[in-house]
């Protein structure tokens, strides 16, 4: 195709998705399930398999078990590992194994089982403070927590595979993914966070400076589309933004919230840490470019989320002060 920005079109019909029991990866197999894929989930946490899917436990902090559970499969979609900054904060060491070892040892399975497309999760906290709004995959990657520096890693190692040993692989990085099947014991992201504590009656607790704290909030049906698009059309080696590409201050998702549920919400506001207060928004323009088109409005995905919630879900654990300092 002259001029086109589609230069790969792969078919993949059989998938393994690392991660699988988690938040994003459950939403990712059943997806791919109903767009007729086989899929094997891999992770070291059993769960209730989704119907349909085979399930694998497997750690893959250890790399025969990395080589063994993603064989005989067309694309590995690699979600496992520590999905938050502030438990990275607190446990560095743990992020590293589950994010940088686990990242490593899913390259060498791919590059071991030659032919293997790998489409590899990262996160836009890779960024650090983004000089610029929205943020392109060609700025400056400067991660200030380690679980952005691990993912980060990853990138590169996934970029000297490609360069290497001529391995196909993309990454995608997430910007704040919201949506079902969070769970509250682990899930950071403030659009579950605070719908959690709004349907229970307790003030909303926002961290940083409500205007200035400014994100990217996907629903993660879209980012399961933007990854899909991005293993079937990315170029290997390279590296797309998914979010939704628009600007959301913390103050207007709590207005976000309150129109969803007809309910004003009471607010508490802690300024102590502004370690994150700065704006965080996707360009997505390269993904746009290989077909993907974001389409959850903010305030659909928020009163689907309320409702599947339902009036009394369980209360969000972490912490969202991030910065160890403050604890
Ligand atoms: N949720 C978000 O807002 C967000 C944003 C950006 C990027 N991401 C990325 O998406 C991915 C999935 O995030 P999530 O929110 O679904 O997290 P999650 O914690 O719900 O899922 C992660 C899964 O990985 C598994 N896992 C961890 N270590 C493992 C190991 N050693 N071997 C096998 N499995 C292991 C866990 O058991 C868990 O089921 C992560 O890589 C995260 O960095 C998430």
């Amino acid at each position: 195709m002259a001029n086109s920005p589609i230069s790969h079109d792969r078919t993949l019909r059989r998938a393994a998705v690392t991660g699988g029991s988690g938040f994003v990866g459950r939403n990712l197999v059943a997806a791919l399930l109903s767009a007729g894929i086989e899929v094997r989930s891999v992770d070291n946490r059993p769960s209730e398999p989704v119907p349909g899917a085979s399930a694998v436990t497997a750690d893959l902090r250890d790399p025969q078990q990395a080589v063994e559970a993603l064989a005989d499969v067309d694309v590995v979609f690699h979600l496992a590992g520590n999905p938050s900054g502030t438990v990275s904060v607190e446990d560095p060491l743990l992020d590293f194994s589950s994010n940088a070892v686990v990242g490593i040892n899913v390259l060498e399975a791919v590059r071991h089982h030659a032919g293997t497309r790998l489409l590899y999760l990262s996160t836009a906290m890779v960024y650090g403070q983004p000089e610029t709004t929205p943020c392109h995959e060609k700025d400056p990657c400067r991660p200030f927590y380690p679980y952005g520096a691990s993912k980060l890693a990853v990138e590169h190692w996934l970029n000297s595979y490609v360069a290497a040993y001529g391995i196909d692989a993309s990454a995608a990085r997430a910007f704040v993914v919201y949506g079902p099947g969070e769970d509250p014991r682990r899930a950071g992201a403030e659009p579950g966070q605070f719908l959690r504590w709004h349907l229970n009656g307790a003030p909303i607790r926002i961290t940083g400076d409500p205007d200035t704290k400014i994100r990217d909030f996907v629903h993660v049906d879209d980012l399961i589309a933007g990854l899909l698009v991005a293993a079937r059309r990315g170029e290997p080696g390279a590296v797309y933004n998914v979010g939704s590409g628009t600007s959301v201050s913390l103050r207007e998702l709590v207005s976000v919230i309150e129109a969803a549920t007809g309910r004003s919400a009471e607010v508490t506001v802690d300024e102590r840490d502004l370690t994150d207060s700065y704006a965080l928004v996707a360009d997505i323009s390269a993904l746009r470019e290989l077909g993907y088109e974001p389409r959850t409005p903010l305030g659909d995905g928020i009163q689907r989320l309320a409702a599947a919630m339902g009036p009394a879900p369980a209360l969000p654990a972490l912490s969202t002060v991030l910065s160890a300092t403050n604890h």
